[in-house]
């Protein structure tokens, strides 16, 4: 039917600004939206097929059985919206399923995204397709503009929410109450807590496909950022904090070192660490009780091996 394309303004001076900042904290962390260049993203991709890293096919397989149930739970919708949609590869199940008039993608690799939703507007003429290249942490209110009226199903699977700390997700949450409109609705997938061996093990593959991925970082801050960062002398180092329901990925320092980064030269102790990600896991109470606080009403549960998707009004 339509194919719409939006490039907001790019945000290269937002990755100096907080890359900076992150490097002048401390403990020094740097946001984990900044994983996802060309090859951070071929990097994630490659993760959700080691064997060790179960959460995207326990996702796919959780939505491929209960879709029927999750469509009779969502209703009618006239436009499907997904923050941080990557290949939309996950809501291409969906369309099938709640046949929306419309969908619009949002996701800060505008390329890849561009090139994900032409493809479904090919597959599916008779839907509106907008795909919106934005920084959503920073936009999402301006996509807005871009949506019919009408009832929205925000959809944000992947628990990528996980990847914000509650405060945080809480707030995104909230935003995304408010982008759904009063009708509007949200369905959620996010990773449960389990034995910390297996969260343990899925973020240390044998294959070192996730330190290629956290290292990439530093490669990404060398290319952009003209930075001097020896990959050799930083080693990926990730575990499964219990006491604070999260995966922490950090860079660890090999050395006592001096790093240049935009000019400016920053100290790394011996065993000092780069914070990179946070990975919350929930139980299911848990995340109820978390989307209440951003005004949510849970209307739907379906648990499979570990993962959940909670439907919300
Ligand atoms: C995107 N996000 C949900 C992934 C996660 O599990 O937190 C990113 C990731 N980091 C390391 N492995 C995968």
């Amino acid at each position: 039917m339509s194919f719409a394309f939006k490039h907001f303004p790019a945000a290269r001076d937002d990755l100096r600004a907080d890359v900076l900042a992150g490097l002048a904290a401390s403990p020094k962390a740097i946001p984990p939206k900044y994983f996802y260049d060309d090859a951070g993203c071929r990097l994630f991709e490659a993760i959700c097929t080691q064997p060790e890293y179960a959460l995207c096919r326990t996702e796919q397989a959780l939505m491929a059985a209960h879709l029927p149930d999750i469509a009779a739970a969502v209703g009618d919708v006239d436009c499907i919206v997904e923050p941080g949609a990557g290949d939309c590869a996950k809501v291409r199940l969906l369309l099938g399923a709640l046949r929306p008039s419309h969908l619009a993608v949002i996701d800060i690799a505008g390329a890849p995204l561009a090139a994900a939703a032409q493809g479904i507007s090919r597959d599916h003429p008779e839907l509106a397709v907008t795909a919106l290249a934005m920084d959503f942490l920073r936009d999402l209110e301006a996509a807005a503009a871009w949506l019919p009226a009408g009832k929205r199903l925000v959809y944000y699977p992947g628990s990528s929410i996980g990847n914000f700390p509650p405060e945080s997700a809480s707030g995104l949450l909230a935003r995304f109450r408010h982008l759904a409109g009063a009708e509007g609705r949200l369905l959620v997938g996010f990773d449960l807590k389990k034995d910390p061996q297996r969260l343990h093990a899925a973020y240390n593959d044998a294959a070192g496909i996730t330190a290629a991925f956290n290292l990439n970082l530093l490669t990404r801050l060398n290319r952009e950022l003209d930075a001097d960062f020896d990959l050799a002398r930083f080693s990926h180092y990730a575990f499964y904090n219990p006491v604070a329901g999260r995966v922490e990925m950090h860079l660890v320092s090999l050395a006592d070192q001096t790093v240049g980064v935009a000019g400016e030269r920053f100290r790394f102790a011996l065993g000092e660490t780069l914070h990179t990600e946070h990975s919350y896991k929930f139980r299911c109470d848990e995340f109820s009780a978390l989307a209440r606080t951003a005004g949510w009403q849970q209307e739907g549960e379906w648990v499979r091996d570990g993962f959940a998707v909670q439907l919300f009004a």
